[in-house]
């Protein structure tokens, strides 16, 4: 949501638990190194209406920073994009505030294509910050042959 650190404080645990426990398809994945919460994803529909059901929307990417360039992104990211495509989506989209090169770089290997952008898309403590819109149809990823993670994990709904 690109939500400042003051802003997430305000939020309440029940506005969370609301955000977890959407019906699916919506599903939140995380990714667990010896039963710790290490990596995260989570795809969400757009609408209410069958006519916004053919795509969804990927949010919540974080890997806990002691936890990174370990492959947990890319596995739990692979997951939650899985579970979209089976469950009819023909498409995830998804934004990145820039500059963010790791998570650019993370996208692209999974196949992910720029599709746009909006200019100050989010600001925050007074910088603004543009938004590139990207998009993975579900016959242009390479998300079944991008490389192996490097560590075991557990990824859990
Ligand atoms: C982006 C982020 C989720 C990546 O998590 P991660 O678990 O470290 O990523 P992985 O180890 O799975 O890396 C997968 C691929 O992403 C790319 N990547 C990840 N971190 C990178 C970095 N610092 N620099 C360049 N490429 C990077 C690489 O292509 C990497 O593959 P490789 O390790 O084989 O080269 C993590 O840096 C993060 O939480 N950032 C802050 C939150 C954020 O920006 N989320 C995305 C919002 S859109």
């Amino acid at each position: 949501m690109g939500l400042s650190f003051e802003e997430e404080l305000t939020r309440t645990l029940d506005g969370f638990k609301a955000q977890l426990s959407a019906p699916l398809p919506n599903a939140v994945f995380g990714s667990f190194v010896e039963g710790e919460l290490a990596a995260t994803a989570a795809v969400s529909r757009v609408g209410q209406f069958a006519s916004s059901h053919h795509k969804m929307v990927m949010w919540g990417v974080f890997t806990s920073p002691r936890y990174r360039r370990r492959g947990l992104s890319r596995m739990v990211v692979v997951t939650a994009l899985r579970h979209a495509f089976d469950n009819g989506a023909r498409r995830v989209n998804l934004q990145v505030y820039v500059p963010n090169e790791p998570a650019l770089a993370l996208y692209r290997t999974l196949g992910f294509v720029d599709c746009g952008a909006e200019p100050e898309a989010v600001c925050l403590n007074g910088s603004c910050y543009d938004g590139i819109y990207m998009t993975l149809a579900n016959d242009e990823g390479c998300i079944f042959s991008s490389g192996s993670p490097s560590v075991s994990a557990e990824v859990r709904r």
